[in-house]
């Protein structure tokens, strides 16, 4: 499990093994675009300000999920303890 932090508002939200980073933050009231949930459409997609997102998507190309600072919630995951998303 890792946590992510709205940058808007420096929120912290604990994200459980067992939900997603988008169904935690619907749980906690806050709403992101979502179509696929699996990765695939691009809709979720979300800037990540500090951290090191863990890409499961086939929605970013290779280049794009080196850079770190972009992933997709619906799907994708935390290597480090916390991520610092643009919400
Ligand atoms: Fe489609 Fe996240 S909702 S990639």
């Amino acid at each position: 499990s890792f946590d992510v932090k709205l940058a808007s508002s420096n929120r912290v939200i604990h994200i459980p093994a067992e939900k997603s980073v988008s169904e935690a933050l619907a749980a906690e009231g806050i709403e992101i675009p979502i179509s696929c949930e699996s990765g695939v459409c691009g809709t979720c997609l979300t800037r990540v300000l500090d951290g090191i997102p863990e890409h499961r998507d086939v929605y970013l190309t290779d280049e794009e999920k080196a850079k770190n600072d972009q992933f997709l919630p619906c799907c994708s995951r935390a290597e480090s303890a916390l991520l610092v998303l643009d919400l």
